[in-house]
């Protein structure tokens, strides 16, 4: 399984390591969370749910806090009726805490913006207004396609407001990728800007929602954000300006109270197979677990701290903290619109020191990148207000988690490894920091209220020391309730491996370590993992065929020093294109740029080999362990399951030939 995951180098690494870092007295004194938090949920997993659901206001109590009746679809606090954006903007200003920044907007040119909860509320009831007027009614599916403004996190709060449920399509994403969501969800409306700042230049970014919308009869109206003053087509009737249709609404919209499995938003992510998977997710008990997790494992104190998360709200990190977990605490928080390194290497540091950060949350790959620039870097910045360090995407190696703790934390932070998915919505295995003694490279247990498990093919738990696949055995409040539109898909994904158990499969491999504590060990199925982005090999390799070059492809994520995994491509010509001319570094770069115009630029492969053969089983499915120690400069694995035990050896020569 190991080899599998490609990961079996890191994996001795990880095993290898017995530091442990108990947090300070004086740390685990002020926590949020004690020890006790453990006790309590295990003695009444649903009260222990049902008290973290009280922290927020319902306009409607639930009448029961779990309804699993309808395995695998769960319904948590049911009855219950709430809304979502309320709780994360208007109950913080009638508490009186209306002059608190929510915001602190941190654009890449340099710019800013302080947005405070009673400003946030002006501004999300005018988007929820100007929604409306766009003729926007509950349970409309809404696009946006947006940089890291503010504008973004209105509009996901304007929709929330009013039951519309979004679907955050990553502004890096290619027009085919942004086309295919909206075809799926049906979305009418789209939310965009012109361009982006990306590295210090203005990108355009409408005219790829103008490509896109061609061809999604679903959409009725593009609505657009002003940000770099880029030229941009227009068509009358379709598109509006933010500024011409948001501005001028009225400040007052008043909440409608929806029912807590109403839908909140979609998101797609990357299955085995080439179509993403929208992944649905609801009100009442996702707001629960991720202001909870947001909350103890972060240890927020909403009076004092400035927290940062650096993700992009076009993955599940911004959605569950960046708006939601942090903004229904009532979070004051840093967003940063750009690239770390623009315009040079201590950005981020420098924002710590601007804001007086105090919780910080980036990804290992990240984190990797600083460690290459130097630790000069960070030094030059006054870092003393970083409290704790929060690591989310991949496995974290130990060696870059003691960097990151004594380099940015001063040797006193404690650093949380947070395990979860896009599916699972919040985090679900992690240290809580006042309580573990952390060890580097190991999220380690299960949250308080939620059950893992490390089980073997049959679906017995294995013993200290074993190894298998992670499940969770239990249900919890921000589990997915479904792929949209694809019942049979979501049971078959998640809930088929370990039918008998009624598990949910994640997809990773892990380890018990003899404390029991959780090491996991990367995807065990054909998902990569490249710079804590989930890409599909398929999802790559049908984007390669559909170049008239590629007559087949295979893909397959090798591991890399600094993204945890590279995408590296086989490729076998169409006959009629000569070797010579198909080698050339230009033609290799078409398909480079080809990858990234069909699903985005994270997609390109790092390497492609062209080779005159793939090796497959004889049932011709293709035997990616093998490429993988090509890719990895292996000695190649056992070939006896080839249909042809020559193939490898063809590859290997030829790619001796082209060096
Ligand atoms: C996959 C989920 C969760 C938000 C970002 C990614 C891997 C995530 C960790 C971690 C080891 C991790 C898993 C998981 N993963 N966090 N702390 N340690 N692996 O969300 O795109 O849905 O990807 O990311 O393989 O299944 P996602």
């Amino acid at each position: 399984m190991t080899e599998q995951s490609g990961q079996g180098q890191t994996l001795d690494n990880l095993l290898t390591e017995s530091r442990t870092f108990p947090p300070s007295d004086e740390f685990a004194q002020q926590a949020n969370a004690k020890a006790d938090l453990y006790e309590q949920a295990d003695a009444d997993r649903e009260a222990f749910w049902a008290a973290q659901a009280e922290q927020l206001t319902w306009e409607t109590p639930w009448n029961q806090v779990l309804d699993w009746s309808n395995a695998p679809f769960a319904k948590w606090f049911v009855g219950g009726r709430l809304n979502v954006a309320y709780n994360c903007v208007d109950r913080h200003v009638e508490a009186g805490n209306g002059d608190r920044v929510a915001i602190h907007w941190e654009g890449e040119p340099g710019d800013g913006r302080t947005i405070t909860y009673a400003d946030l509320l002006r501004e999300v009831s005018k988007t929820a207004n100007a929604l409306a007027s766009l003729g926007m009614r509950t349970g409309d599916r809404v696009a946006i396609y947006m940089p890291m403004l503010p504008e973004a996190i209105f509009a996901m709060l304007a929709c929330a407001r009013l039951g519309l449920t979004h679907s955050v399509v990553f502004g890096g994403f290619s027009a085919e990728a942004l086309r295919s969501r909206i075809d799926d969800a049906q979305a009418k409306l789209v939310i965009t800007a012109d361009g982006q700042y990306r590295r210090g230049k203005p990108a355009p970014l409408k005219a790829a929602v103008d490509e896109a919308v061609a061809k999604t009869p679903s959409i009725e109206h593009v609505l657009v954000v002003r940000r770099t003053d880029t030229d941009v087509e227009w068509t009358e009737g379709r598109d509006v300006w933010w500024h011409d249709t948001v501005d001028g609404q009225s400040d007052q919209h008043t909440p409608e109270a929806f029912d807590s499995e109403h839908p909140l938003y979609i998101l797609y992510t990357s299955g085995t197979t080439g179509k993403p998977k929208g992944i649905l997710h609801t009100s009442g008990g996702y707001l629960t677990q991720t202001a909870y997790t947001h909350r103890n494992v972060f240890d927020l104190k909403p009076e004092s701290d400035v927290y940062w998360c650096t993700a992009d709200i076009g993955w599940v990190t911004g959605h569950s903290y960046i708006v939601y977990g942090p903004l229904a605490n009532g979070a004051t928080q840093v967003v940063y619109e750009g690239t770390p390194n623009t315009p040079h290497e201590g950005r981020h540091w420098e924002i710590v020191q601007k804001y007086g950060v105090t919780i910080y949350y980036t990804a290992p790959t990240l984190i990797r990148t600083f460690m290459k620039w130097g630790k000069e870097i960070p030094a030059k910045y006054d870092l003393s207000t970083l409290r704790v360090l929060g690591s989310v995407g991949e496995p974290i190696n130990p060696e870059a988690w003691i960097w990151y703790r004594e380099t940015i934390g001063a040797a006193r932070t404690p650093v949380v490894d947070t395990w979860w998915q896009t599916e699972t919505g919040a985090i679900m295995i992690s240290p809580l920091p006042g309580v573990t003694p952390a060890k580097p490279g190991s999220a380690q247990r299960a949250l308080p209220g939620i059950s893992a498990k490390v089980v073997d093919d049959q679906g017995n738990e294995v013993a200290a020391g074993g190894g298998g696949y992670l499940v969770l055995d239990k249900p919890w409040p921000s589990m997915l309730r479904g792929i949209w539109g694809d019942e049979e898909r979501y049971r078959d994904t998640y809930w088929s491996r370990f039918a008998d158990q009624g598990f949910y499969f994640a997809g990773d491999g892990a380890k018990y370590d003899l404390d029991g504590d959780v090491w996991l060990l990367g995807r065990v199925d054909d998902v990569m993992n490249v710079s804590g982005h989930r890409i599909s090999t398929t999802e790559v390799e049908s984007a390669l065929v559909s170049h008239p070059t590629v007559a087949e492809a295979a893909v397959v994520g090798a591991s890399d020093a600094t993204t945890g995994q590279g995408i590296v491509a086989f490729v076998i010509l169409r006959g009629g294109v000569a070797e010579d001319e198909a080698k050339g570094a230009n033609a290799i770069k078409a398909l480079r740029d080809h990858v990234a115009k069909e699903i985005g630029p994270i997609a390109k492969p790092r390497q492609i080999m062209v080779v005159p053969e793939l090796p497959k089983t004889r049932s011709g499915k293709i035997m990616r362990r093998l490429l993988r120690d090509v890719a990895e400069n292996r000695e190649i694995g056992d070939v006896t399951t080839l249909a042809d035990s020559s193939v490898m050896e063809l590859i290997s020569t030829g790619l001796k030939d082209t060096g």
